[in-house]
């Protein structure tokens, strides 16, 4: 049942329209009558109407014509025709031109009701179809402007050739369409490539989800030429397009932030570089100066005609004191040296326990003078991985040394705790204290050689450990504890084997 309609009855016959509007309005809707075409188009001008009963024969101009008024006027307007007429020739015709439907008169009430409703519900569906493209056209064009203008590259791979590619990624990486994908491994960079194939591997084989992979791009596929490549941050997903499994690329241009990444650390190289030539000037300075005062009192005795017995001791004295001041300079030096050049790592398949264990037994004498408690938990079943056990163990050292250090000036119980345990690929090594730990002040200062808190310190000690455990591919973390103290933790990658120098 359609709800109460707006309907205009056309029709000269006066018995035939008062049927028309009496059996109409009885169905609930609202009927304007009208005996003439003119009549009716201004009618029509006027109000907007759901539907037309339309009588073929008028007075003033024939049916056929006013329905071609009527539908210019309000297209969406569904007009059924009555014709009086009996052959199939006039109905053909009426909908030939464009009516929706004919009633032949005499019709059944029946067959009036039957064919208004099914007018009425056509126009309704055909008002909602409309509205429904508007709303798709409106959101096409909304994403369309979203994609095209989108600051990031967007492209649609399927069956294995890239199939759209919006403005940014055009401008970015050229026109990649048509190509089949095997052509585009001439656009990545060389040491990328085995990257981009395991990404791409993986998408596949996990038929869902996404990866993500930064890599080096030539724009022009002109790799080789002396061409600047770009850094490209990029997520590929799987989804359904046009029927069929494709993948969609977002890709960003991160050569800027890359730029700024490389500046950033070569900064912060030059700092620790002057940290460095100022520690080694300092340490060198205190000798130097020594050195010097005694030059100038020895040149003092030798402008002495005569040198007596007590003059000679001094100059024998002051020779000593400078070949300690001397010693100390090229103990400095020599730590440098260390530093910049330790030795080479051997890498052998080593289990991370080894190191552990070896570092406590050379320490247990040490720790037992100084009454410190050790609590090892070493992971029973650590899996092995690759690495230089005595670097390692060199390592461990250095940080129970400075453990010993930092509990020394505290009274209160003192734990050294050592644990390794395994996570996520990697193994790691973790030693604990509960000294006063490390105040946030100078927390990234402490890896940088020469910096010490210690009267005789030298403050090579941690740059030596991260020098060794980046060596290793690994990382060295410091963070604070509950027992107020400081906690060391060395990551060493399982799986990756990193090439000794
Ligand atoms: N466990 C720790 N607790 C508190 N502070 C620490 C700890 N380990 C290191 N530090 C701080 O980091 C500084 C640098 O340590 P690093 O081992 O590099 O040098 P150092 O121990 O002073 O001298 P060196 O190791 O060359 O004899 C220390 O002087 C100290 O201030
Ligand atoms: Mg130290």
């Amino acid at each position: 049942m359609v709800d109460g309609a707006n309907i205009m009855v056309v029709d000269d016959e006066e018995i035939v329209r008062d049927l028309l509007v009496d059996a109409l309005t009885e169905q609930g809707h609202t009927v304007h009558a009208c005996h003439s075409g003119q009549q009716a188009l201004e009618a029509i001008s006027a109000n907007g109407y759901d539907l037309v009963l339309l009588d073929i024969g008028l007075p003033d101009m024939d049916g056929f014509h006013t329905m071609a008024g009527i539908l210019e006027k309000s297209p969406d307007t569904p007009v059924i025709m009555i014709t009086g007429d009996a052959t199939i020739e006039s109905a053909v015709g009426a909908l030939k031109s464009g009516a929706y439907d004919f009633l032949r008169k005499p019709f059944q009430l029946e067959m009036l009701q039957k064919t208004t409703s099914n007018a009425l519900k056509f126009k309704r569906l055909d008002r909602a179809r409309r509205a429904s493209e508007a709303a798709l056209r409106e959101s096409e064009e909304r994403f369309r402007t979203l994609v095209e203008n989108s600051l990031i590259g967007i492209c649609i791979i399927q069956n294995n050739r890239i199939i759209f590619q919006n403005p940014e990624q055009k401008r970015f990486y050229g026109k990649l369409a048509e190509k089949p994908l095997n052509k585009l491994v001439s656009y990545v960079h060389p040491d990328d490539l085995e990257k981009i194939i395991a990404a791409y591997h993986q998408l596949i084989a996990e038929e869902s989800g996404s990866v993500e992979a930064h890599f080096r791009f030539y724009p022009s596929g002109s790799r080789g030429k002396d061409v600047e490549f770009r850094w490209v941050q990029c997520r590929a997903s799987l989804f359904h397009y046009q029927g069929e499994d494709a993948i969609l690329l977002n890709a960003m241009d991160i050569t800027r932030s890359k730029e700024l990444e490389h500046i950033l650390r070569v900064k912060s190289k030059m700092i620790s570089l002057g940290r460095v030539a100022a520690g080694i000037a300092h340490e060198i300075r205190n000798p130097l100066t020594g050195i010097n005062s005694y030059l100038y009192t020895m040149e003092d005795l030798l402008t002495l005609d005569e040198l007596s017995s007590e003059d000679l001791q001094v100059m024998k004295q002051i020779v000593e004191q400078m070949q300690v001041a001397s010693n100390r300079i090229e103990s400095v030096i020599k730590r440098v040296l260390d530093f910049s050049r330790p030795g080479a790592p051997t890498m052998s398949l080593m289990n991370a326990n080894q190191p552990m264990e070896d570092a406590m037994k050379l320490s247990a004498v040490t720790l037992r003078k100084k009454q410190i408690q050790v609590k090892a938990s070493l992971e029973k079943q650590l899996p092995e991985c690759y690495g230089d056990a005595h670097l390692i163990e060199q390592v461990i050292l250095n940080m129970i040394d400075n453990a010993v250090k930092a509990m020394q000036i505290k009274d209160d119980t003192r734990v050294l705790r050592l644990r390794t345990y395994t996570k996520n690929n990697g193994i790691y090594l973790v030693v604990s204290d509960t000294g006063a730990g490390v105040p946030a002040g100078i927390r990234e200062k402490i890896f940088d050689p020469f910096f010490t808190t210690e009267t005789d310190g030298s403050g090579i000690g941690l740059a030596i450990c991260q020098r060794i455990v980046n060596d290793h591919g690994g990382n060295i973390k410091m963070s604070g504890n509950r027992w107020g103290g400081a906690t060391f933790t060395i990551e060493l990658p399982i799986d990756k084997r990193v090439d000794s120098r």
